[in-house]
């Protein structure tokens, strides 16, 4: 009885949580954890409550209530404080935080993280490590904010062999070709104020570079096809080369430009692509705008599935890191070894399957080109496409511009192999009456 009474006791005990990080996402959960602390508890089955966390600058005005919290400028205060039992790594970057959390694994404890850079580069190693010692590491807001794509994956669609996956899994880059195309907004002006509103990166270059993006669907895609993390295998563009007039054309043809993660397995191995694409503009994620997400999913039992939720900002991102937090605590009492894999499957029987190079990826083309408006131009140019497999699907030749010679052609290809689209482009490019170099966009049915 005294035993049983000691156990219920210990079942009852708070969970104790360190906050690394108070900024936009480390204030939100602070703020979430504590407005849902009641209705919290009660779906944990236990009281969460914060008690220490760091920040780099402790005069900060902070956009949270830190009442009741032990403050300190050393994670290492919370890290290896013996009370804590789940770390929140909410700082960013993959440099002195991979240490933290190897040293906050090391202590035993669990780790909640939003961090797609650290899960992409060093998830493989974090993860063996957080297995030795029966801890559990979760990152449910490292990717989509606060869509919970990796638990609808890793778990909802688990009975699936998932054939391909597509997203828009950049808030920022969104953002901005959002109020880019609907107010006329230039890039800068918006990009600050994704910075204000707390979306961007601290380096917002890794999201307007794609580079976000590339760390977020290395994460799908190990879940979605049981690979391990490789990001140094993900071809990235961003959206700084997207242009109005590519806009414009791409709708007047009845598609919409978005930055998309696609994952797809083929028969030869699997592409990892992220790159501004047209998608016909009757798709619902053509549609998603602003600092909107969206990834669709594609199954061999469900067929297509979509998850659309808002990608960045506070309390979004802090709605993943909560329910990160609740499922540790409910998952406290089950065996290590029959938790949820990291990675969604066993980290013994993740496959070796190749991971394609982009001259062997497969997708459909719009291409944009400028050239002398004479006869025998567009003879060429469907010449080459056809000497190197290319079907054109449709064709613009548009009026020159008032004092240009050169006119615009615009063309949409069916799908056909990176290789001879490349080497299509080359030859184009080679002809004397083609001016400068062609714009090409990657184009998805998404059917
Ligand atoms: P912020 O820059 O807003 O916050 C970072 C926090 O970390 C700040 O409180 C900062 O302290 C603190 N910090 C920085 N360096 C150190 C250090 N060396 N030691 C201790 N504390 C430090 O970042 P976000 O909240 O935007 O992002 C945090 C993580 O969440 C990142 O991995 C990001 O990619 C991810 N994420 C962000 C989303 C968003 O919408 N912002 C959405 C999804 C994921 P101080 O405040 O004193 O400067
Ligand atoms: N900078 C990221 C974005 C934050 O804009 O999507 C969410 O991961």
């Amino acid at each position: 009885m005294a035993a049983f009474l000691a156990e219920l006791e210990f079942a009852l005990k708070p969970i104790k949580i360190g906050v690394l990080g108070l900024g936009t996402v480390g204030s939100g959960t602070v703020n979430v954890l504590k407005r849902n602390a009641a209705e919290i508890a009660r779906r944990a089955g236990r009281e969460i409550i914060i008690t220490r966390a760091s920040a780099k600058d402790l005069t900060k005005q902070r956009l949270c209530d830190t009442q009741g919290i032990v403050l300190t400028t050393d994670p290492l205060d919370v890290i290896n404080d013996p009370e804590i039992d789940i770390v929140l790594e909410l700082i960013g970057g993959a440099g002195v935080v991979k240490d933290m959390v190897l040293t906050a694994i090391a202590n035993g404890k669990h780790v909640v993280t939003a961090n797609k850079s650290l899960i992409a580069l060093h998830g493989n190693e974090i993860f063996a490590k957080a297995s030795e010692k029966g801890v559990i590491v979760a990152f449910e807001a490292a990717v989509a904010g606060g869509i919970p794509i990796i638990k609808a994956i890793r778990e909802g669609l688990s009975g699936n062999q998932i054939q391909w996956l597509a997203g828009i899994i950049n808030g920022t880059g969104n953002f901005i070709l959002t109020e880019m195309r609907d107010k006329g907004r230039n890039f800068d002006d918006v990009l600050a104020e994704a910075q204000a509103l707390g979306y961007a990166e601290a380096d917002p270059t890794f999201d307007v570079e794609g580079i976000d993006a590339a760390h977020k669907l290395t994460i799908l895609a190990s879940i979605a096809f049981g690979i391990p993390l490789q990001f140094d295998k993900v071809y990235t563009e961003g959206i700084t080369q997207i242009t109005r007039t590519d806009v414009e054309y791409a709708e007047q043809l009845g598609y919409r430009i978005k930055h998309l993660g696609i994952a797809r397995q083929t028969s030869e191995g699997i592409e990892l692509r992220v790159h501004p694409t047209l998608i016909p503009e009757r798709r619902l994620i053509a549609n998603v705008n602003g600092v909107m997400n969206a990834v669709l999913v594609k199954g061999d039992a469900v067929g297509a599935t979509l998850y659309y939720g808002a990608g960045a900002g506070a309390e979004p991102t802090a709605s993943a890191v909560v329910a990160d937090v609740i499922d540790i605590v409910r998952a406290l009492t089950s065996d290590p070894e029959n938790r949820v894999p990291h990675l969604a499957f066993q980290a013994d029987s993740l496959a070796d399957i190749p991971l394609l190079s982009s001259d062997r990826f497969n997708t459909a083309y719009y291409l944009r080109l400028n050239a002398e408006d004479k006869p025998g131009v567009l003879a060429d140019v469907t010449r080459i496409m056809a000497a190197h497999n290319i079907s054109i699907e449709a064709i613009i030749q548009k009026e020159p511009s008032k004092g240009e010679t050169a006119v615009p052609i615009i063309m949409l290809t069916q799908i056909t192999l990176e290789q001879e689209m490349n080497a299509a482009i080359a030859d184009i490019e080679a002809l004397q009456t083609v001016t400068g170099k062609i714009n090409r966009i990657r184009m998805e049915t998404l059917g």
